[in-house]
């Protein structure tokens, strides 16, 4: 399974933090938002990671990350020109995806909570997975209706008339028919290539699967001042009541076995002393 991190946009509604940079480097209360994402691919137990961004992001996220060797994982970078949609990705990223099978997260996706969806959806071979949230404003998101069955019949970007409360979150798991579905998109009125088309020929294709995820998960979207201050609040609360951080992608490499001992030794000594630093010696020591 490889893994894709779209990671530009234009980032409008975050005008300033957005002038030089885009928001995937923004401060989530003590690491930058796109260590978010990167750690759900991880957790997945996806090693081989495509950061896709604008070419003034793409050589920050080479120094904060480098080719990814210190977390015993593949980092590899590409440029999108212009935010020209989500499923560009596919395009974007076909070398990198070959005849894999392939995970896209949006960069300013952050989920929290169990993670028993998204394992299910990566152990399945075939087909497309796409999750379903309960929100309470669905015109701002993709939308799926269900039949009383609970299988999906209909998805719509951005409906003035939600058929349902379900949004599909910024993550979604696919087979190596993505591209061909892609490279068929037509840009849509506003000029993307839509991801809600590729879903739609997935359900068309009678392949496409939404799972819900419950209430016991968090799903946060960080396009707004207020959204990155609530997530920010989110997990400070969290971290100060456990001692433990979310999203720390180092702490994720060794616990997963991506690094060993000695490889976790290394990649500590190589960062500066910090608090972040402290964080990761006691979990060595514990
Ligand atoms: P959006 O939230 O749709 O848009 P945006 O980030 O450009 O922000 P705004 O609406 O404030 O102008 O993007 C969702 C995510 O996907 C976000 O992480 C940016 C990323 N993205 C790209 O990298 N390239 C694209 O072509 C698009 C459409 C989005």
């Amino acid at each position: 399974m490889k893994g894709i991190i779209l990671a530009g946009g234009s980032g409008s509604r975050l005008y300033p933090i957005t002038k030089v940079y885009s928001k995937q480097l923004a401060l989530i209360y003590d690491k930058p938002l796109i260590y978010f994402p990167l750690s759900m691919l991880m957790l997945g137990g996806i090693r081989d990671v495509l950061i896709i961004s604008n070419k003034e992001t793409i050589p920050l996220y080479e120094q904060l990350f480098q080719d990814g060797a210190h977390l015993g994982i593949s980092i590899r970078y590409a440029v999108q020109d212009a935010p020209n949609g989500i499923a560009q990705s596919f395009l974007i990223g076909e070398e990198f995806i070959g005849s894999d099978p392939v995970t896209l997260i949006l960069g300013d996706n952050i989920f929290y909570g169990s993670m028993e969806y998204f394992h299910d959806a990566l152990k399945r071979p075939v087909g497309a997975t796409i999750f379903g949230y309960h929100v309470t404003d669905p015109e701002r998101y993709g939308i799926v209706e269900f039949n009383k069955q609970g299988q999906a019949i209909s998805i719509e970007e951005k409906p003035e008339h939600p058929k349902s409360n379900y949004a599909v979150p910024g993550l979604y798991v696919y087979d190596n028919r993505v591209i061909e579905i892609s490279k068929n998109l037509k840009p849509s009125p506003r000029g993307e290539l839509e991801i809600t088309d590729v879903n739609k020929e997935y359900l068309l294709q009678g392949q496409l699967h939404v799972q819900k995820i419950g209430r016991g998960v968090a799903w946060l979207d960080t396009g707004t001042p207020e959204a990155l201050l609530q997530a920010a609040n989110f997990f400070g609360v969290i971290e100060a009541r456990q001692g433990l951080k979310v999203g720390c992608v180092e702490e994720i490499a060794y616990n997963m076995k991506f690094v060993d001992d000695a490889g976790f030794d290394r990649l500590i000594r190589s960062i500066p002393q910090s608090l972040y630093r402290s964080y990761l010696e006691k979990i060595e020591r514990e």
